[in-house]
């Protein structure tokens, strides 16, 4: 049986989005914001953050998928593309977790593709012990040095997305 190790409470996310969610609504006052979730671990973080960022802005979503099981496959398949004219905007990728970094970079090379005036990188989760590639994350809430994690969004074979909390996951 997985054994679910307490990582990061509820209250903790709760707290930290709400400062990231502030810092986000000052460096964009006066930008066109468009936050970008990435599907599908981004869901329930982008859902929280938007309501914590009280200037106007946009919301999309762009599908892809890199992991079978534990491990990133290192190719990513895009499975829904973005519904918004993003050309001359301000986006922010909204990711649920950066591991080795490929999955976003081929995002961030996709998005500049559109031509948006700017394109960050806001993650819920920046786990660099296994990052491949140099990737200049803007706003992250929490560091993670190691471990697979589910709960809050972030699944194992599509299970445990529901967890309100985050989990180290102990197969
Ligand atoms: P990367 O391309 O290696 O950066 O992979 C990033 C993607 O892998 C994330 O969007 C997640 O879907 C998945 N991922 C990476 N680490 C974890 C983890 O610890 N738990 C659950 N999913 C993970
Ligand atoms: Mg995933």
């Amino acid at each position: 049986m997985p054994e679910f190790i307490p990582l990061i409470s509820e209250d903790e996310i709760k707290a930290r989005i709400r400062e990231i969610g502030k810092r986000i609504a000052e460096d964009y006052k006066d930008r066109d914001l468009v936050l970008v979730g990435i599907l599908k671990g981004s869901f329930i973080f982008l859902s929280d953050l938007t309501r914590q960022i009280n200037i106007d802005h946009e919301i999309d979503l762009i599908g892809a998928s890199s992991y079978a099981g534990t491990t990133s496959t290192g190719q990513i398949n895009f499975t829904k593309q973005p519904d918004l004219e993003l050309k001359g905007r301000d986006i922010l990728l909204v990711e649920d977790i950066v591991d080795t970094g490929l999955t976003l970079q081929k995002i961030v090379e996709f998005v500049n593709l559109l031509n948006p005036r700017s394109v960050k990188i806001c993650t819920l989760i920046d786990k660099r012990e296994r990052r491949e590639v140099v990737l200049d994350v803007a706003y992250s809430c929490f560091s993670l040095e190691k471990g697979f994690i589910v709960g809050y969004g972030l699944d194992y074979y599509e299970k445990y997305r529901n967890l309100p909390a985050i989990f180290d996951l102990k197969l």
